[in-house]
């Protein structure tokens, strides 16, 4: 079992736990060498000084035994061999003659650890003649020399491994002070979470602090990437600043021009997305960013497949007056797309501009431009008319005159006269509604031209089975107006109405009534002359009502309306300082209410 104090040490010092592992396993290694070495040189000494000694007996005790076997003499021979049998480390002593055969013996004999030695025994007699007499073999014990062995190398190894532990862990003490507390410490300064620390230059807690060497090299290093590092994060701060300035004030440019603008990659995915965008879609800019225009701007009107080629063939396109309904109300746009190219991708610009106001202006001055056809046409054939119908009446005048009243002749007289006036009447409101709609602004009677619009319309109210029903006092105060404009208003509300009776009442009915009246009325203490006209037709529904003074927004089936009569009347009346109104009830009824100031030179009433 570790104990859990080393297993902590060798987590929180990793570094110098493995140095110390090296240096366990290098000095282990050479220990052993050493101790190996030692060992040899101490065996070959011990193993060299036997053998020294043995030939030492073998000098000393040669001549004697030599003799001793010539001359058959025992007992020489056995004093000579208890004489070398007492020298240290000799086991075993052996006399052999020439056939072998022992002739002598001293010891015991073994055959592990022992080393043996064996001589010639020679003579040389008084003749001077030698003479072989057998062997003599010296068994030496190497038990003692084995002994010493085991005991040194149980001392190296006890001294050397404690050896060992003790700089073993003196090294590891070394570097945990001198090294691996202060890469830790670096280590600590340089993961810091926040930036903030950079303020700080590191230092380490060393004693010897004038040092030059690695580690303060080390820290002298960070601190310089330090001061780099800040210096670089406060220029890239204040880049950082100039590019958002920059971005917001292009963000500025793009976003207050009233033009949608949408940039789209060449895949059509959208990279830039104003305000006029956003309101178009209401999708915020964070929405659109990086999603398909074609779905962004998905509406049946679009002419996306043009946009789609335009964008893909990196062309030119422009498309002029598309309409395109928003919230129920038609608007209409000019689209431009022009490509873009910019490092090494490509895009498109698709800009959008509304032109409702021009398309209602072209629209409006078109329709000027016809009704001012129709009133040469009609100023043309009032005034052809005029004449025979004068004569008409001058001749009817003159029966009249030449008949007594009761006769029959007076009576068609008189009313061929009552026709003929219609018809003159009719004629004169042609011919006021053929004059120049640019006529100034004059003090003007609403009785008359409530009258002249009704001699126009009149014939066709009655043919429709349509119940008039007005209420006009003759007295009323005069009001200051272009009286051919004023006129327009009511033609087209009358309109408006008859078409809204007819179409729920197709013949005759009690209830197709028109009503139409006219009222002196206070609006916050300022006096004003209030027309209503009201129908029971099919209403307006709820839904509905707020657009129906929009221009271009119209019910009539394609061709029948334009969908401009009221917005073209509410700009009249505004533009008389006035106030027009529409209250309807679906399946109910509709009442327009107009309110017109007075003349402010002329308030007197008129009769
Ligand atoms: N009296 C009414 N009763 C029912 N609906 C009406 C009435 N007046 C106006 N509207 C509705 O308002 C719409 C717009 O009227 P506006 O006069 O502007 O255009 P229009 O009548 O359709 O076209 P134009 O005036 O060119 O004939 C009509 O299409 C109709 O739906
Ligand atoms: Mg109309």
């Amino acid at each position: 079992m570790v104990p859990l104090g080393i297993l902590r040490y060798k987590k929180e010092n990793p570094l110098a736990c493995r140095v110390l592992f090296y240096v366990l396993v290098f000095s282990s290694c050479v220990t052993l060498a050493a101790t190996a070495w030692q060992l040899y040189i101490n065996f070959k000494k011990d193993l060299d000084y036997i053998e020294k000694r043995i030939s030492q007996i073998k000098e000393g005790y040669g001549q004697g035994l030599s003799l001793g076997v010539w001359d058959l003499d025992t007992k020489q021979i056995h004093t000579l061999l208890g004489g070398i049998i007492e020298l240290p480390d000799i086991q075993y002593l052996e006399i052999r003659d020439t056939a072998d055969e022992i002739v002598a013996f001293l010891g015991t004999p073994k055959e592990q650890k022992v080393m043996i030695r064996a001589y010639p025994l020679d003579f040389i007699d008084s003749q001077g003649i030698p003479h072989h007499l057998g062997k003599f073999a010296i068994t030496a014990s190497l038990v003692s020399v084995y002994q010493r062995l085991n005991e040194t190398v149980f001392q190296i190894l006890i001294s050397q491994t404690i050896k060992t532990f003790l700089v073993s862990g003196f090294i590891l003490l070394v570097i945990r002070h001198f090294i691996t507390r202060h890469l830790s410490a670096i280590a600590q300064y340089m993961s810091q979470e926040k930036l903030g620390y950079l303020e700080t230059p590191i230092q380490l807690s060393r004693t010897f602090e004038s040092n030059k060497d690695e580690l303060e090299l080390v820290v002298c290093a960070i601190n310089r990437m330090r001061k780099g590092l800040i210096q670089y994060i406060s220029e890239r701060d204040l880049t950082e600043e100039k590019l958002n300035n920059t971005r917001n004030y292009i963000d500025g440019i793009i976003n207050s021009m009233p033009s949608i603008l949408v940039g789209v990659c060449s895949k059509g995915r959208v990279t830039q997305w104003n305000d006029g965008a956003q309101t178009l879609t209401g999708v915020s800019k964070r929405e659109a960013l990086g999603r398909s225009v074609y779905t962004l701007l998905a509406n049946s009107d679009m002419p996306m497949e043009s946009i789609k080629s335009a964008i893909i063939g990196q062309q030119f396109l422009k498309k002029t007056n598309i309409s395109l309904s928003k919230e129920g109300q038609v608007v209409f746009y000019d689209i431009a797309i022009y490509p873009l190219s910019f490092s090494d991708q490509r895009g498109a610009v698709i800009r959008m501009d509304n032109v409702t106001e021009r398309v209602k202006i072209e629209e409006i001055m078109i329709h000027n431009e016809k009704m001012h056809s129709v009133g040469m046409l009609a100023a043309g054939v009032a005034h052809e008319i005029n004449n025979p119908t004068n004569s008409v009446i001058n001749l009817a005048q003159i029966i009249m005159n030449d008949n007594t009243k009761e006769s029959q002749e007076y009576d068609i007289a008189r009313r061929i006269t009552k026709e003929g006036e219609r018809i003159a009447r009719i004629v004169s409101s042609l011919l006021s509604f053929s004059r120049n709609a640019r006529e100034e602004k004059k003090s003007a009677r609403v009785q008359d031209i409530l009258v002249e619009a009704l001699a126009l319309t009149e014939a066709q109210i009655c043919k429709e089975g349509t119940k008039l029903v007005y209420d006009i006092p003759n007295r009323l105060p005069l009001i200051r107006a272009n009286a051919q404009q004023i006129q327009q208003v009511f033609l087209n509300i009358i309109n408006n109405s008859q078409f809204a009776l007819n179409k729920k009442y197709p013949g005759f009915h009690p209830d197709k009534i028109l009503e139409i009246q006219c009222r002196e009325h206070l609006i916050h203490g300022k006096q004003f002359l209030r027309i209503v006209i009201k129908d029971h037709g099919t209403g307006i529904a709820q839904n509905i009502l707020a657009k129906v003074n929009s221009p271009f927004f119209t019910t009539k089936p394609p061709g029948i309306g334009t969908g401009l009569g009221l917005s073209i009347s509410c700009g009249i009346i505004e533009s008389h300082r006035g106030f027009f109104n529409i209250e309807s009830h679906e399946n109910n009824y509709t009442r327009v209410t107009i309110d017109l100031p007075y003349d402010p030179n002329n308030p007197k009433r008129s009769s």
